[in-house]
């Protein structure tokens, strides 16, 4: 025993423990390094793993046809895929890693708005899709690109950056850009077009009226100018008849003063022809086939009133001719008729100057106006019976008159006919816009109307109605215009 009274033990026996304690420590040592080894396996399996899920990762990424960026808050990137890098012109991703896109090849306003893009989604949280923008990139290609933009979040949800992708739809734009323009230039070929085409139908509707106009034109002046022959020696001769028929009167007159008792085959005579009734109505009878020869003489005049050929120039035309000789031309559907009592006809015309204007085509402007009045009251008389049509006659008031200043002759033509219904009224100056029935109405009387007054001679053609009531269109002419 010791002094701590620790029985002593044999050298043998120490040894023997210190073997003892030696081998066990070895074994835990041998554990110890087996299971060293052990996790160094494991942590170069998982190196390795790790290293292939990054493979992969980059592979995944660099496959993937967008180009694909991370940043952090403040915009400094943290990776990339290899498209982006060829964008940036680096030869890796990993250069990227904390560069900013002011290191980047794109324009200082590309940068900008990128930059403040992202600020934007930082702060918002909120992803911002298909943004189309401009990039200038490494090859110094200017290029379009469709971007989407979205936070990165933390595992606490701490938005910590961004990630981006974006893809290259340049030939996509370029193409919308062609398209655009082609767009534009067509939309602007088809309103010339349509312009053109609607000048053209405008001629040839005129041209088919005008022709229509100078047909009848030629028709009336060659009626008037054949009238005109017969109406002269008639005219011409009926004054001689008279003198002769008053010359054979008075010898008629002496030769019963001579001779006063005549056989009995004169008085028989005398009887039959009932000489003194003969005597009283000769005379009446030649001036009436002489008042009848004036009228002729008068139609004749006002069809070549109407049938004035049409002059290059403006002339001095006398609007109240126009109109009267219109009257004339139109005369046979104002008279009376089976249905209804004759049309009255109120000319008010005021004190108006002749003006310089085209006479023909003022004339078919009136013709066609009140064709339309006589038509829209035609139309008022169905249904009603001729004396209820006789206790409100059918009306067409003409008035004329110079505005105040002096500049502008006016010229009114109302009707108390069928009137405008308000759903047509602002067609009723349309090309082709009629509400007459097939082979009545054309509906070129009014566009014809409106074309001569405003564009030929730069008036104002305009209409004022009430739906049963009637209508007024009032025109407007310069009167000084050369
Ligand atoms: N005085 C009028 N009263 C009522 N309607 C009218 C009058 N004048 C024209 N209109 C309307 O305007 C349309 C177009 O007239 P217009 O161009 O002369 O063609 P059309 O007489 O051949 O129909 C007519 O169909 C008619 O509906
Ligand atoms: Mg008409």
């Amino acid at each position: 025993m010791d002094k701590a009274g620790v029985p002593a033990i044999s050298p043998n026996e120490a040894v023997t423990h210190l073997e003892q304690a030696l081998n066990q420590a070895r074994a835990e040592i041998e554990t110890l390094k087996q299971a060293q080894a052990q996790e160094k396996k494991q942590r170069e399996q998982i190196e390795l793993d790790l290293r292939a899920s990054q493979r992969m990762l980059q592979l995944v990424m660099d496959t993937l046809p967008e180009a694909i960026f991370w940043k952090d808050r403040n915009s400094t990137y943290l990776g990339c895929n290899q498209n982006f890098a060829d964008d940036a012109g680096l030869s890796s991703p990993e250069e990227i890693v904390g560069k900013t896109d002011f290191d980047m090849p794109w324009k200082r306003e590309e940068t900008e708005f990128y930059r403040a893009c992202d600020r934007r989604v930082i702060l918002s949280g909120k992803a911002e899709l298909g943004i189309t923008e401009p990039q200038l990139n490494s090859e110094g290609k200017q290029t379009w690109l469709e971007t989407n933009k979205a936070p990165l979040h933390d595992s606490s949800g701490r938005i910590i950056g961004i990630l981006g992708t974006y893809q290259d739809i340049t030939e996509r734009k370029q193409a919308e850009i062609a398209l655009q323009e082609l767009n534009q230039k067509l939309e602007l070929q088809t309103i010339e077009l349509t312009a053109a085409l609607e000048q053209l139908q405008q001629s040839q509707l005129q041209l088919i009226q005008r022709e229509k106009m100078s047909a009848l034109g030629n028709l009336i002046a060659g009626v008037a100018h054949e009238i005109s022959n017969p109406v002269g020696f008639l005219s011409g001769n009926l004054q001689p008849a008279k003198d002769y028929v008053k010359d054979l009167f008075e010898l008629l007159d002496l030769y019963q003063q001579e001779v006063s008792h005549p056989g009995p085959a004169i008085a028989e005579k005398i009887d039959i022809i009932e000489l003194d009734y003969l005597r009283e109505d000769l005379p009446k009878l030649l001036h009436s086939m002489q008042e009848g020869i004036r009228r002729i003489a008068s139609i004749s005049t006002s069809l070549r009133t109407f049938s004035r050929a049409d002059t290059e120039h403006r002339v001095p035309f006398q609007l109240h001719e126009g109109l009267d000789s219109t009257l004339l031309i139109l005369k046979h559907r104002l008279k009376a008729n089976e249905q209804r009592p004759a049309i009255q006809i109120i000319q008010d015309y005021g004190e108006v100057p002749p003006i310089r204007c085209f006479p023909g085509q003022l004339n078919q402007v009136f013709m066609n106006l009140l064709a339309n009045a006589v038509d829209a009251l035609d139309e008022s008389n169905q249904g009603k019976s001729f004396s209820e049509i006789q206790a409100q006659p059918n009306r067409i008031t003409i008035t004329t008159q110079l505005s105040a200043d002096q500049q502008w002759a006016i010229i009114k033509i109302k009707d108390n006919g069928i009137g405008v219904t308000k759903d047509i009224k602002h067609k009723i100056f349309d090309n082709l816009f009629t509400t007459k029935g097939v082979g009545k109405g054309t509906g070129l009387g009014l566009a014809i109307a409106r074309q001569i007054i405003v564009e030929k001679h730069g008036g104002k053609i305009e209409f004022d109605s009430e739906l049963g009531q009637g209508t007024e269109f009032a025109i407007e002419i310069p009167v000084t215009t050369v």
